[in-house]
């Protein structure tokens, strides 16, 4: 397998880890409870100031080789990278819902839970396509050489969450899902 397929499963299993906080922050708000919304705000920041800009662009390199290389699944692979940008929209609007979460209405409790559940059921629907096809049929297709290529450009990326360092901003979030 190559190094980027195994880092980019790796992303997958913390952005799922992510989501599985996000859900049960959402069925708090479900059921009457007050959410964590700084804990909240915290997994959006990261998934849409890193996941959206580091982790898509490295699945990006990949997709615009398959799509030279591969025709038959061409409109999948078409899918997935108009997926990332629709993914950021709806991660920037959802992020944009938790900063005016201080309000706290009823209405605003439930926009922002169909709005988070909307987020949540499409990203983990676009890993799963990704994981399920779409690498595996890269690993596949794409030559030693062109994965020598997406390797070193990847490699030069540093994750703020689980990379070696833990950035400060991310202590509390990083300190709750490995516990
Ligand atoms: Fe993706
Ligand atoms: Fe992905």
């Amino acid at each position: 397998m190559s190094r980027t397929i195994a880092a980019l499963k790796r992303d997958h299993a913390n952005i799922a880890k992510l989501l599985d906080i996000l859900e049960s922050e959402i069925l708090a708000i479900k059921v009457g409870k007050t959410p964590d919304y700084s804990l909240m705000q915290d997994i959006m920041r990261y998934l849409t100031q890193h996941s959206d800009r580091f982790h898509h662009p490295k699945e990006d390199l990949i997709f615009a080789r398959l799509l030279k290389r591969d025709t038959a699944i061409r409109a999948e692979v078409e899918a997935l990278i108009e997926e990332h940008i629709l993914i950021g929209l709806a991660g920037q609007e959802f992020a944009g819902l938790l900063c005016a979460s201080g309000a706290d209405t009823v209405e605003s409790r439930e926009q922002l839970g169909a709005s988070g559940q909307d987020y949540i059921r499409n990203l983990r629907e676009h890993m799963s396509r990704e994981e399920g096809k779409l690498f595996p049929t890269a690993s596949v297709v794409l030559t030693k050489k062109e994965w020598h290529f997406i390797d070193t450009a990847v490699d030069a990326i540093n994750d703020p969450l689980f990379g070696d360092m833990t950035a400060d901003d991310y202590q509390r979030l990083y300190r709750l899902i490995t516990e």
